[in-house]
């Protein structure tokens, strides 16, 4: 094995090293909840793990070896579940799913969340797709609302604050709202943008707040200095290195004094399970960004779809570059959809 491949197999099985876990649908039957997903023990050993509803276990209908996965990754331990819990349908506010390996630990391992009754209004399908891949619904709702909960519980626990303290929050590329639906109901001053006019005519039509179409190229009209807070959930994700560039300068001139940006990016474990190659990782190592070709989600959409890419950052990467606009707070893997990973940056205005 040459030394490239030796780091590239660390690299590769890092997001492995504690277990993984997705949620992938979920649906409701009389007074049961089912729950789809996979998983991927720890250190690809045998290992138990539990899942847990609102923190009461689950049962498991099916725990099977999930084979195209194992043999797409090369491991041995990936499986593909059906568990099942008592369901309360007129339960209010979300549900919250936990997995754990070998022991029942609900801090171990990052949460998902479904909100079971008087959630917002679907976008139709060719909608949902554009932004989330699939037309399939229950991964839409279960993907929007576990973003919007663990904003609101990152905010709380990292930062104290609550949403409604904040003033004006920003949804960069809200697209159809699939996290604006759940987030933007419990803030003062919502605000969304995206370069998809269709989509923000959705939001206006939908849901309430602020909705505007942007260019690809920044400046926006947004004031400066005004958002508390700005996510931008898989935008980085599509932007070459240059408009990356140009958006950062943006965001940091929207970004209110003290205010915060939430930012996701494919790093090691969207590497993981995409695994665009030998080759391609040593050019990703060596500049720190991979521009792995045209995206085609936005075809017909936009003016130029040619400029939404499919991009992997390292968070060396970030934590170098970025840091000309940002304070980088810290980078968590695998935060959002299961995959990206969360780049948490504090404005460098002075107070
Ligand atoms: C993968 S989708 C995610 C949408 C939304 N954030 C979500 O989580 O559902 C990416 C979105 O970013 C939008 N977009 C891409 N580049 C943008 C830019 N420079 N400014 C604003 N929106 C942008 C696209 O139109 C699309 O709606």
């Amino acid at each position: 094995m040459t030394a490239a491949e030796v780091l590239y197999n660390r690299i590769r099985l890092a997001p492995v090293l504690d277990g993984f876990w997705t949620a992938s649908t979920v649906s409701s039957e009389r007074n049961l909840l089912r729950l789809i997903g996979w998983t991927i023990h720890p250190c690809d050993q045998p290992a138990r793990f539990f899942l847990e509803m609102n923190r009461a276990p689950m049962s498991f209908e099916r725990y099977s070896t999930h084979a195209a996965l194992a043999a797409r990754l090369n491991l041995h331990h990936c499986y593909s579940f059906a568990a099942v819990a008592p369901f309360d349908r007129l339960l209010s506010g979300p549900v919250e799913f936990r997995g754990s390996y070998a022991f029942p630990d609900p801090h171990r391992n990052a949460g998902s969340f479904f909100w079971p009754s008087g959630r917002p209004g679907l976008p139709d399908p060719a909608r949902r797709e554009r932004v989330h891949g699939t037309q399939e619904e229950s991964s839409f709702d279960l993907i929007g609302c576990t973003i919007a909960e663990k904003i609101e519980q990152l905010l709380r626990y990292r930062f104290h604050k609550t949403l409604q303290e904040l003033g004006p929050v920003l949804d960069w590329g809200c697209g159809c709202g699939r996290v604006a639906r759940f987030l933007f109901p419990r803030l003062k001053q919502p605000h969304g943008i995206d370069i998809d006019a269709d989509n923000i005519d959705w939001c206006r039509s939908n849901l309430a707040g602020n909705f505007q179409v942007v260019s690809l190229d920044p400046p926006t009209r947004l004031p400066s200095g005004h958002f508390d807070l700005t996510y931008g959930i898989s935008i980085f994700t599509h932007l070459s290195a240059l408009d990356q560039v140009r958006w950062l300068e943006e965001l940091a001139r929207l970004t209110a004094p003290g205010g915060y940006v939430l930012a996701t990016v494919h790093g090691y474990t969207s590497w993981l399970l995409n695994d665009p190659g030998l080759d391609a990782y040593v050019k990703w190592e060596r500049e720190g960004i991979l521009d792995a070709g045209e995206n085609s989600d936005l075809q017909g959409m936009v003016p130029d779809p040619t400029r939404y890419r499919s991009m992997f950052h390292t968070p060396a990467y970030i934590r170098r570059v970025w840091q000309d606009w940002f304070e980088v707070l810290d980078i968590i893997p695998g935060w959002a959809a299961s995959n990206q990973d969360l780049v948490i940056l504090k404005s460098r205005r002075p107070m």
